[in-house]
């Protein structure tokens, strides 16, 4: 058996953590370069999570991790190094040790433009973008969108006042907008993203024609249970180009892993399809 001392060992810290497939998509990698390492889940409530943080820092025990919901804001600011990143978002999802010092960065919205540059190419030519919610995954997907230049982006939520908020973070480009006024924002974008809860599994689903989007929209959900979601179902009838929210998951976890075990792995199909078995 190798030395326990060498082995490379990385966790993902949430509270409830049992449903997350980031253990299983780990193992996967670590598998495949043959790394002796380890990737485990940790459940930790808010009130244990700073005890859990000052471990990490003095134990020697951790390359780094994930965290995942409700940590990634107190993961910001617990944090020794956020990048410019966590900074503008005020979260963080990946944790690495450097120096004696915590790294935070978030690499949610890297997951979401990775996903769409494997899964529909050309998707950044468009010049303007709908996202429906204004959480935190909307915060991170509206960030990374920006950040590859669409030029206009249009908040869409059930609490105008949540889409304010987010809007007034990143300036100008970005325009928050009741639910009335999604069928007059639509009109032209050649982008739909869905960041809100609605089509999974349980919960409610609402009708909504694509026909204002431009004809090769990509129209994407973050949800993927089930992968195929009613709203994605509804845009492919109509004739748009569909992106599922598993990729987002998945390429989400690929800057962590290089970080923490050296080596730079890839999103493929047999990845893809042994999380699809899982589920
Ligand atoms: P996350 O971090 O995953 O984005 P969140 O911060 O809880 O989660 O945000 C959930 C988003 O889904 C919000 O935009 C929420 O709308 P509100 O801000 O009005 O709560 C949206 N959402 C959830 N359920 C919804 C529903 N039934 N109808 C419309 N929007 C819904």
């Amino acid at each position: 058996m190798a030395d326990s001392r060498e082995t490379l060992r990385a966790f993902v810290v949430g509270h409830p953590i049992s449903h997350s497939r980031s253990p299983l998509i780990h193992a996967h990698w670590l598998r495949g370069f043959g790394i002796d390492g380890e990737y485990i889940a940790i459940d930790r409530s808010e009130a244990e999570f700073t005890h859990f943080i000052e471990e990490l820092k003095t134990s020697g025990r951790w390359r780094g991790g994930n965290v995942t919901i409700p940590h990634k804001e107190a993961a910001f600011k617990l944090a020794d190094r956020p990048d410019d990143l966590a900074e503008e978002l005020g979260a963080a999802n990946t944790l690495w040790l450097e120096d004696g010092l915590l790294h935070a960065t978030n690499t949610d919205g890297h997951g979401f433009t990775a996903n769409l540059d494997q899964r529909a190419q050309g998707w950044d030519k468009t010049d303007r973008a709908v996202v429906l919610g204004a959480g935190g995954a909307s915060r991170s997907i509206v960030q990374a969108i920006r950040n590859r230049g669409i030029g206009e982006i249009h908040v869409v939520n059930r609490t105008v006042e949540r889409a304010r908020e987010l809007a007034d973070r990143f300036g100008q480009q970005v325009h928050a907008h009741a639910m009335s006024a999604l069928p007059e924002v639509m009109k032209g974008a050649g982008l739909f993203i869905n960041t809100t809860s609605l089509g999974m599994k349980g919960e409610g689903s609402i009708s909504i024609d694509f026909s204002p989007l431009v004809e090769n929209a990509v129209v994407t959900d973050i949800v993927y249970v089930p992968l195929k979601t009613p709203m994605l179902l509804m845009a492919e009838q109509q004739g748009k180009r569909i992106v599922d929210g598993l990729g987002m998951l998945l390429h989400q976890a690929a800057p962590g892993f290089a970080r923490w075990f050296g080596r730079q792995p890839t999103v493929d199909d047999t990845l893809r399809q042994m999380i699809i078995e899982d589920m």
